[in-house]
């Protein structure tokens, strides 16, 4: 199966699950980047279309794009006004300084050639136009990844390092590295709820099959005991970093 057809099969799952969780961080950039009426944006590694369908409310021309047909399916109903197109941030289908803003969110780590597709985001850019990035913070800010680290150590595995882009510092380096000159940064917190063990389970092992949700779900659920709530669902507190950076005009 490619990642794009992997993407596919869990889109509607992941759409209900987690579609929402990101909306602070998408409101953030949005904000930053000073997306209004009239802004020519695209929101590379749409997904089911969130971020496009807050920036049409602001009045921006939207335009999407993502390589799972699943996600680009979810996005055309969430932003039906958008220009939605398959592609992956390696390759974007839209002449050179075609927009004012171009966001990505949670998507480049998923680009087989990160510094090519940072290049094409800085090609679609207008001069002046800006590119805004958020993705996860460092695993020691989020609840899920203490989770997720006690699902590989039941699976004898070592969780993986923060990545570059997690750290404090890292989404300006990287913009900086291509050209891109960083004007704001920061963290949001982008809570996570499940109602109970059955949507905290779902949530967490998110496309695996019915055989693991039996092996690792008592895992989960025992890992998510610190940040269980009262009424018996789960709270966990998570953070994404963002950085807001402009072309040289
Ligand atoms: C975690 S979701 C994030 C969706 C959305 N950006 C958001 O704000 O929540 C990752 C998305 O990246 C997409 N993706 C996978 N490979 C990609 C690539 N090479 N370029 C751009 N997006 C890609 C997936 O299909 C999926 O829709």
């Amino acid at each position: 199966m490619s990642a794009e057809d992997g993407w596919s099969a869990v889109a509607a799952a992941w759409s209900a699950t987690w579609g929402a969780a990101a909306a602070p961080a998408h409101a953030a950039l949005l904000d930053t980047a000073d997306v209004g009426p009239g802004t020519r944006l695209l929101d590379v590694g749409c997904g089911s279309g969130e971020l496009l369908r807050l920036a049409a409310e602001r009045g921006a021309l939207a335009a999407g794009c993502d390589p799972a047909p699943g996600m680009l399916a979810l996005a055309r109903q969430a932003a039906p006004e958008s220009d939605l197109r398959d592609a992956g941030a390696e390759d974007l289908p839209w002449p050179d300084g075609a927009f004012d803003v171009v966001t990505a969110v949670n998507a480049l780590a998923f680009a087989d050639d990160e510094d090519r597709a940072l290049a094409e985001l800085r090609r679609v850019l207008a001069p002046g136009g800006r590119v805004a990035l958020a993705n996860w913070a460092e695993h020691a800010a989020n609840d899920l990844d203490a989770i997720e680290a006690a699902v590989a150590q039941a699976d004898g595995e070592d969780p993986a390092p923060d990545s570059p882009e997690r750290l404090r510092g890292g989404l300006e380096a990287l913009l900086a590295a291509h050209g891109f000159a960083v004007q704001d940064a920061g963290t949001v917190d982008v809570p996570w709820l499940a109602a109970d063990d059955a949507a905290l389970v779902a949530g967490v092992l998110l496309g695996e099959d019915a055989s693991v949700l039996r092996e690792l779900g008592p895992v989960v659920v025992a890992a998510a005991a610190p940040f269980r709530t009262p009424d018996g669902g789960y709270r966990l507190r998570n953070r994404f970093r963002w950085a807001v950076a402009a072309t040289p005009s």
